[in-house]
């Protein structure tokens, strides 16, 4: 979920509003606003997505010069209007992100004493608990401090109280929270995105911090009572970028840029003479014995492509896995260990809490992430950006295409290091890297073919993907693509894995794309192909032109990519991937930027 707040000195609903629209990636389902206005508070919820508060505020303004506001991804409750934040008890309004795990106990308690709440969540308890306190006769601070005290769980909340025009009340605790500075105003956003074209002086808030905030500034107090000295920094974001470009989706703008953003991500990694830069401090592969990969969602399938790279070109052992299994396994972690996340947005809290449990046992954090103001980079040893640039569909490409390379770049440093890589092999290896924009350039010219063969695509139940070595968690990803935006069942098998079991759901009314090029593994992938044409199976086969031309004949559909070198070949075929996905959405006239029920951003575990 998204929270932003302003103790402005203008009307503050229409700015929440604006800030809010830069925090939807976080969620849809609903969004708020409460302000204080002559003393009295008051709010605006809407369900769906923002554009449905814009409207009623339009009929319904809401005046104020201090204001909260909200955009939700339904934990507790479903999504409708009893439902959106901001909550209110009394005098006492709050937003949240996160999960208050003791809310049944504290609601229970509440409940006894006759205070009854009227919607499902977490989130209106605390609004209960604050107000009850102030009810005692405490003040908004002491209430918001005793209130925290009896909170468990990950959480950010911002207070707004009924009678204060001149004060709201911030705490964080396992959901990042950042203040902002301006002239005679105060600013407070779950993330520095939502408060960059308000002001770029921020002061984040550490694990535990509460902070009470007036146009004056802010007094931060730690988790234990004390004042802290949070340092203001001056942070760029590039608040551009975030139109679509002549587009129809941003999806669509995103992955045309990928050629691009792609030439960025290797400016910024070779120097001109071919060889490679990483910021300080670097790693040092000759110290490593194990790699451990950690994302969430499309980010872990770049790890898991990454681990056939570093395997295969480095000799390093690499263990993947996803943060929300990682996080509770209590995986031992031996010495000489390398923990490596990746991740978009770096504020996904899976991801977080995976990257703090290696942290705690004393290992060094590598980061790759897109926003290099996000948590995730601000906590680790070395944050290597992807610079991708803004990424707004909630499916996401350019950002995978980027995470692919910069992986690939590591992957090859670490064969480097490790003597796995004589001057030559280096040397080509880096010359097949930089012809990657050119190819993926290329290959968004099958973009029309995909579009006639989504629309057969559109028609299906369900559909398979197959792939061997590099190319499985390409199928992978593209199984996800196509659930995330079209709603169509999708799943993804290593091709040798079929036998044993989902070839059992193959009949003529279910397509098999394949991803192959022609490369080692090329022809034990085509015997899988043979066994699923066997039984009725449409194969659309994904490939080069030596790979169409050995095994085109008698598969439903051929889709031909230019050729690449067999290692890289996993950037190249992200493309069609992605393009499949987008053309059977299009195809289904489905909400392609904003599907239903995800967020862009998961900030709750
Ligand atoms: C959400 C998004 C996915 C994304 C995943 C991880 O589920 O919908 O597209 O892959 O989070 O996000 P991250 O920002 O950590 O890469």
């Amino acid at each position: 979920c998204g929270i932003v707040g302003i103790l402005g000195s203008h009307e503050v609903a229409p700015l929440i509003l604006e800030s809010l629209k830069r925090l939807e990636y976080r969620g849809y389902d609903s969004a708020g606003i409460a302000t204080i206005h002559d003393g009295t508070l008051d709010r605006r919820r809407a369900v769906g997505k923002l554009v449905n508060l814009s409207d009623l505020l339009v009929h319904d303004p809401l005046p104020g010069k201090a204001g909260i506001g909200h955009t939700r991804w339904a934990t507790h409750g479903a999504p409708a209007v009893r439902n959106a934040h901001p909550h209110r008890s009394g005098r006492v309004s709050v937003v949240h992100n996160g999960i208050i795990e003791n809310f049944r106990e504290l609601r229970q308690e509440l409940a006894a004493i006759g205070l009854i709440q009227e919607s499902d969540t977490d989130t209106e308890t605390v609004a209960i608990l604050a107000n009850h306190l102030l009810d005692g006769g405490a003040t908004p601070e002491q209430a918001v401090e005793q209130t925290l005290a009896r909170l468990n769980g990950a959480y950010a909340l911002l207070f707004l109280f009924e009678g204060e025009e001149d004060l709201m009340i911030a705490a964080r605790k396992g959901s990042p929270l950042a203040i902002g500075h301006g002239d005679g105003e105060m600013f407070v956003g779950s993330d520095a995105i939502a408060l960059a074209p308000l002001t770029s002086r921020i002061t984040y808030l550490e694990e535990g911090d509460w902070a009470v905030v007036t146009r004056h500034g802010a007094q931060i107090k730690d988790s234990a009572g004390r004042l802290a000295n949070r340092p203001a920094k001056t942070i760029q974001i590039d608040s551009a970028q975030v139109d679509k470009a002549g587009h129809r989706h941003f999806m669509a703008k995103e992955i045309a840029e990928q050629p691009s953003r792609l030439t960025s991500a290797l400016d910024h990694y070779l120097t001109e003479d071919g060889t490679i830069r990483l910021p300080a401090p670097g790693i040092d592969f000759t110290d490593v014995d194990r790699l451990t990969l950690v994302a969430c969602g499309t980010a872990s399938y770049a790890c898991l492509v990454a681990k056939y790279w570093f395997e295969q070109l480095a000799g390093l052992p690499v263990d993947v896995d996803v943060a929300s299994e990682f996080r509770y396994r209590e995986p031992p972690i031996p010495p000489r260990t390398v923990a490596l996340f990746v991740s978009q947005s770096g504020e996904t809290a899976d991801t977080l809490a995976a990257l703090r449990y290696c942290r705690d046992k004393a290992q060094s954090i590598v980061s790759v992430v897109n926003v290099s103001e996000s948590s995730i980079a601000r906590e680790s040893d070395l944050a290597l950006p992807i610079l991708a640039g803004p990424e707004i569909g909630v499916a996401s490409t350019k950002a995978f295409s980027c995470q692919l390379l910069v992986l690939a770049v590591l992957a090859v440093e670490a064969a480097r290091q490790r003597g796995k890589l004589d001057d030559n092999a280096l040397a080509d290896r880096i010359a097949a890297l930089r012809a990657l924009p050119g190819l993926v350039n290329h290959s968004l010219g099958t973009s029309d073919e995909t579009g006639r063969i989504a629309a057969q695509l559109a028609e299906a139940r369900d559909i398979l993907f197959l792939g061997r070595g590099r190319m499985y968690p390409l199928a992978l990803e593209g199984a996800l693509k196509l659930k995330e935006i079209s709603y169509i069942h999708a799943e993804a098998y290593a091709s040798g894995e079929l036998k044993h079991g989902p070839i059992a759901l193959v009949d003529k009314s279910v397509p098999v794309i394949v991803m192959a090029p022609h490369d080692e593994l090329f022809d034990k992938t085509v015997s899988n192909m043979q066994e699923v044409m066997a039984r009725g199976g449409q194969v659309l086969l994904i490939t080069d032109r030596e790979g169409a031309r050995v095994a085109g004949h008698g598969v439903w559909e051929t889709l031909v990519l230019p050729d690449v070198a067999p290692l890289w070949a996993p950037i190249l075929y992200a493309v069609p991937a992605q393009l499949l996905a987008y053309h059977t959405a299009i195809a289904k006239g489905t909400d392609v930027d904003q599907p239903r029920n995800l967020a862009k951003s998961v900030t709750v575990e």
